[in-house]
C-alpha cells in the first residue's frame, strides 16, 4: 500500500507542513485527520510563505485533492477565512479540490469562550492553549452533543441542537464567571455560513475508498505531536485529540493498513509550546540561541517556543507508541556553529535512571535528563540538498540520534524552503 502517514513526533511544529508540501508532489490525496486550528504549518516555496492552520498542506499544488477528515475538528468562519487568505496568494480553492467530511464536528464560537474561561479557571494550572476552542469542541463531540457540518442542512434539527447546546454551556459560562451566549445568535451566525461550508462536504471516506481502488496515492498530514496526544502525551498538558498514526484511519474513514509508512517528523532540538514538562528545557543562552536562530515563535498563536536539546528517549518512546517506520529530521542546520551538542539518552526520577517517560505528572515534573555530549560543528548545513554536503561531526549526529530512537532518517531538512530537502529513502515505495 503506497500510502504515508506524516506525524509529529515531540510537541508539535517539528516542521510537518515543510514535509508534507514536500512530498505532496508524489501523493494525488492529502488528508487531515485530526486536530483544527490549533495547528499552524508553515510551507516556504520560492519565498512565498503560506501559514495553513486547517486547510491540508497539499492545497498549494495544483491537481492534488485536500480532504478535512472527520477527525478534525472545524471552526467554520476560521476555514472560510484561511480559504480567502490562500486565495489572495493565487491558489485555487473550489470543491473540486477540496473536501471536507459531512460527519465533522464543528467548532462554534461558544467553544473559544469556554476554551479562554477554562484557562482563566486553572490559575497556574494552566494549560497554555491556543484558545482557538479545540478542547471544549471535543468535549461536545464525545457528549454527543455537537453540531456537525452534516446539521447545516436541516435547519430545524439545527436550532434544536444549538438550543440544545447552549442550555449545557450557559450554565457553565454562568457558573465560571464569564458571558453566556445567545443560542439565537450562534443559529443565525451558522445559517449565514451554512451554504458556503455545506458546498464542500462530502462523504469522505467514500472519496478516499475510491481513491484507493483507483490506485492513487494518499498522504495523511497529522497535527501536534505525539508528546500532544491525549492518551500518549504529558497528560493533562496535551491536545485533546489523538495524534499518532492509528489515528489517521479514524480519523479519516479508513480501515488501518489503508495508512501505510508511518513518517515522524522530528526536530533536530526540542520545542514546546504551552505548558508542561520538558525535561530537556534549555533557560539559558544555548535555548536562546534556538529559539532565535530556529525562529521558534508559534505560527497560530505567536507565542514563544520553549527550546532545549534533542531528547531521544521521548522520541524513540513516539516511535513505538506511533509506529513511526522512519523519521524526517528538520531543522539541522539550527545547531550550525554550537560547540558541543548534547543529546538526553533517559531520566534521572527519585534517583533512578529511566529510558522513557513515565505517565505521573509528578514523575515527568521531576524527571531530569540524562545527556551524552557529541561535538559540533562550524560549517553551514543550511540548505544542503546532499548528505555529501553535510560535515562529518552532523553525519555522527544522524547517525546516533538513528540509533537512539531506533528508527531509520528517511529525510533530512535543511532550511525552510520546500527543495532544501535530502531524501534517503522515499516512504511512498514499499522495498
Ligand atoms: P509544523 O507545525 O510541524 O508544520 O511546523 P511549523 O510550521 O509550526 O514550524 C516549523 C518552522 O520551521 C516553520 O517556520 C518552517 O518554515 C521552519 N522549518 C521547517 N524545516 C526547517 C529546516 O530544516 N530548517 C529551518 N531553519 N527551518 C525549518
Ligand atoms: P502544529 O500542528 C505546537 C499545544 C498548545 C497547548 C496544548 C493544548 O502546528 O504542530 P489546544 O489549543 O490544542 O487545546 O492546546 O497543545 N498545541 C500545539 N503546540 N504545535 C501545535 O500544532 C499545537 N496545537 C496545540 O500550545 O500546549
Ligand atoms: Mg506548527
Amino acid at each position: 500500500m503506497a500510502n504515508v502517514a506524516v506525524i509529529g513526533s515531540q510537541w508539535g511544529d517539528e516542521g510537518k507542513g515543510k514535509i508534507v508540501d514536500w512530498l505532496s508532489s508524489r501523493a494525488d490525496v492529502v488528508v487531515r485527520f485530526q486536530g483544527g486550528h490549533n495547528a499552524g504549518h508553515t510551507l516556504v516555496i520560492g519565498g512565498v510563505v503560506y501559514k495553513l492552520h486547517l486547510l491540508p498542506s497539499g492545497i498549494v499544488r495544483q491537481g492534488k485533492l485536500s480532504v478535512i477528515g472527520s477527525g478534525v475538528v472545524i471552526d467554520p468562519w476560521a476555514l472560510l477565512r484561511e480559504i480567502e487568505d490562500v486565495r489572495a496568494k493565487n491558489v485555487d480553492i473550489t470543491p473540486e479540490n477540496l473536501v471536507i467530511a459531512e460527519n465533522a464536528a464543528l467548532i462554534l464560537p461558544v467553544h473559544q469562550r469556554l476554551d479562554q474561561a477554562l484557562e482563566a479557571a486553572r490559575g497556574k494550572g494552566q494549560i497554555g492553549t491556543t484558545g482557538r476552542g479545540i478542547g471544549p469542541a471535543y468535549e461536545d463531540k464525545v457528549a454527543r452533543r455537537g453540531i456537525r457540518v452534516c446539521d447545516l442542512h436541516d435547519k430545524d434539527l439545527l436550532k434544536e441542537k444549538v438550543d440544545n447546546m447552549m442550555l449545557h454551556h450557559n450554565a457553565l459560562l454562568t457558573g465560571l464567571g464569564a458571558e453566556i451566549v445567545d443560542p439565537a445568535q450562534i443559529y443565525e451566525s451558522l445559517v449565514q455560513v451554512a451554504e458556503t461550508i455545506t458546498q464542500y462536504a462530502a462523504p469522505v471516506w467514500r472519496v478516499l475508498d475510491e481513491a484507493c481502488h483507483a490506485g492513487k496515492r494518499i498522504l495523511f498530514e497529522g497535527a501536534q505531536g505525539v508528546m500532544l496526544d491525549v492518551d500518549h502525551g504529558t497528560y493533562p498538558f496535551v491536545t485533546s485529540s489523538n495524534t499518532v498514526a492509528s489515528q489517521a484511519a479514524a480519523g479519516a474513514g479508513v480501515g488501518p493498513r489503508s495508512v501505510g509508512y508511518v513518517l515522524g517528523i522530528t526536530k533536530a532540538y526540542t520545542t514546546r509550546v504551552g505548558a508542561g514538562p520538558f525535561p530537556t528545557e534549555l533557560q539559558n543562552d544555548v535555548g536562546e540561541h534556538l529559539g532565535v536562530k530556529g525562529k521558534e515563535f508559534g505560527t497560530t498563536t505567536g507565542r514563544k517556543r520553549r527550546c532545549g536539546w534533542f531528547d531521544a528517549a521521548l522520541v524513540r518512546q513516539s516511535v513505538k507508541v506511533a509506529g513511526i517506520d522512519g523519521i524526517a529530521l528538520t531543522k539541522l542546520d539550527v545547531l550550525d556553529g554550537l560547540e558541543q551538542i548534547n543529546i538526553c539518552t533517559g531520566y534521572k526520577i527519585n534517583g533512578q535512571v529511566v529510558d522513557y517517560l513515565p505517565s505521573g505528572q509528578d514523575m515527568q515534573a521531576q524527571a531530569e535528563p540524562v545527556y551524552e555530549t557529541l561535538d559540533g560543528w562550524n560549517e553551514s548545513t543550511y540548505g544542503a540538498r546532499s548528505w555529501g554536503d553535510l560535515p562529518a561531526a552532523a553525519v555522527k549526529y544522524v547517525r546516533r540520534i538513528e540509533e537512539l530512537i531506533q528508527a531509520p532518517v528517511t529525510l533530512l531538512s535543511t532550511s525552510p524552503e520546500r527543495d532544501d530537502t535530502i531524501l534517503m529513502k522515499d516512504p511512498f515505495v514499499n522495498d
